[in-house]
């Protein structure tokens, strides 16, 4: 039985994912094959899909359904999404017959996406975004297949969309939330927002008109944060030019450092607030978490540290691209099927040696084979390189998760701005995560045992951070990535190699792309990306390429 689930109909973040008989086979990001971050530029996932089928190597004909993380028949008449005829159309797809078609209630698909892959029997289950059909944000109750709705708030009360509209405020686009995530610590949160409030019984309330239209509503915020004294950065006083107005600019007042460490406290009370609420609701200390908000790691921090619940699992693709598993998974539970339990997210397509090679020469490049990868790569490391790691199959979600990464050595001096401004390309305020060996993560940082998909912040140990200075960011937080020979075997072994070497159990890991640009998928990408940045060396599987200068 294979599930087709598709997310996207909301004009980003599109992508596909193929289930079997409860088991993710593929799962694909559109941006990563279109190479226009969050798909911006369209609502279907085609080559996704494609992408999927081509994985299981079955035809469409061969999907039992198709699941769409998206019900039009809720919609308000706010939004006009076309329905799965238009994405399926005979001109872009082969089919005898088009599958069955089932729409999952959007909120419904990213509780489903965390829920049903948690391994839990029973949880609390809270959805935060920028907004579903009906709603914003929404709890359930989870329990064997069924999800129960608990409460929900109004699309209009979005807390997704208040911090989007913040980024925008500070020059950024709606989409770079990491960004005003990594610029908060700088700050002071000395602003409030009178319009949220905490709220006993829904967790939070915004206090605004709800006949207003959810694309009117950054206006009321934009006015709130001008009498508030906070100057607009690059953006156009025409307030509806404001999401598409972003700048390079990379400095920032402290007024703005401010505002940022304000919203996102703000944020990060609301969330926990609608944590409480919903256990008190559901007296079930199992959390699960989904929806954009929940991508904030150091809002799942600071939650973690507060023993609000007993254990969590945040779905890895809590962004709407993650509704496209979880409509999938929705339909398969409610067909019978019993999902598996995440074990990881790569879920894309690999490259062996031979097609690597195959490119390598057609470009005339010069490369070596290597057997002993994990030990040439340690050792490259240690004289200060930064490589370009390309392994197995394409990781799904945000992180790059030891597949498609960049990484480097975390005891350099200097490495985060090198690595920011020469490598990447990207903002000096950025911080970098570390792949930690998760045997070890106890040692270094505060309050962890384990972290597989790199969502939450936590404290570096104070006598380790001038030691792992790269991965420490300036409140003294990092987000590690633990690892172990079974969660991916090649870069542990990598990282044990290193271990070996430097006495240092973690490498810097930060995802293989430039700044604005999707996460590479395939050797060509990150052959591209490798001459267009500093990069000094690019392994793909077992083939190394090195910068002509390099010695
Ligand atoms: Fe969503």
């Amino acid at each position: 039985m294979y599930v087709l689930g598709i997310a996207g109909l909301l004009g980003h973040d599109a992508a596909a994912c193929l289930m079997q008989d409860g088991e993710i086979i593929a799962m694909v990001e559109e941006e990563r094959l279109s190479r226009v971050p969050h798909s911006l530029d369209k609502y279907h996932p085609r080559l996704a899909i494609e992408e999927c089928l081509k994985i299981a190597n079955i035809q469409l004909d061969d999907v039992d359904y198709i699941a769409l993380s998206w019900d039009n028949s809720l919609l308000p008449d706010r939004v006009n999404i076309p329905d799965a005829s238009v994405i399926f159309s005979k001109r872009e797809f082969q089919y005898k017959t088009l599958p069955k078609i089932e729409t999952v209630n959007h909120h419904l698909a990213h509780a489903a996406s965390s829920f049903y892959f948690s391994g839990f029997d029973e949880a609390s289950v809270l959805v935060v975004d920028g907004a579903g059909e009906d709603s914003a944000t929404t709890m359930y109750y989870g329990k064997g297949s069924n999800l129960k709705k608990i409460k929900s708030i109004d699309y209009i009360e979005s807390l997704g969309e208040f911090y989007s509209l913040a980024t925008a405020y500070l020059g950024f686009s709606i989409h770079d939330a990491g960004k005003m995530m990594g610029l908060a610590p700088y700050g002071k949160p000395i602003y409030s927002f009178p319009r949220i409030k905490l709220d006993n019984e829904f967790g939070y309330r915004i206090d605004v008109s709800h006949n207003i239209r959810m694309d009117k509503i950054r206006n009321v915020y934009a006015k709130d944060f001008i009498k508030m004294g906070i100057d607009p950065r690059y953006m156009s006083r025409e307030y509806d030019q404001l999401f598409f107005r972003h700048s390079n600019v990379t400095e920032f007042s402290q007024q703005h450092l401010d505002f940022s460490a304000s919203v996102q406290k703000t944020l990060e009370d609301c969330y926990i607030n609608l944590v409480k609420v919903l256990v008190n609701n559901t007296r079930c200390r199992n959390l699960c978490l989904s929806g954009g908000v929940a991508l904030n790691c150091t809002a799942n921090g600071r939650l973690s540290r507060m023993g609000l619940v007993d254990d969590m699992f945040i779905q890895p693709a809590a962004h709407d691209a993650g509704t496209a598993i979880g409509a999938a998974a929705y339909v398969m539970a409610q067909l019978g099927y019993k999902i598996s339990p995440i074990k990881n997210t790569y879920k894309g397509n690999s490259f062996k040696n031979d097609k690597i090679i195959k490119l390598l020469d057609h470009l005339g490049m010069n490369y070596v084979h290597s057997s002993d990868i994990s030990g040439q790569i340690s050792e490259y490391l240690g004289r200060g390189y930064v490589i370009g790691w390309f392994q197995g199959a394409a990781e799904y979600g945000p992180r790059a998760l030891g597949n498609r990464s960049i990484i480097a050595d975390p005891t350099r001096p200097g490495i985060r701005d090198y690595v920011n401004n020469k490598v990447k390309l990207r903002e000096p305020f950025r911080p970098f995560g570390p792949s930690v060996l998760e045997s070890e993560v106890g040692e270094w940082f505060e309050n962890i045992n384990q972290s597989r998909y790199m969502l939450k912040a936590v404290q570096v140990k104070e006598e380790k951070r001038k030691k792992i200075e790269g991965a420490v960011h300036v409140d003294g937080s990092s987000r590690p990535q633990t690892v172990t020979a079974e969660s991916n075997p090649r870069y542990y072994d990598l990282i044990e190699s290193f271990y070996k070497k430097s006495g240092v159990p973690m490498v810097l890991n930060t995802s293989f792309n430039l700044r604005g640009e999707a996460m590479v998928y395939t050797p060509y990408d990150a052959i591209r990306t490798f001459y267009t940045s500093a990069l000094d060396v690019l392994v793909m599987e077992d083939i190394i390429v090195k910068k002509r200068v390099l010695k």
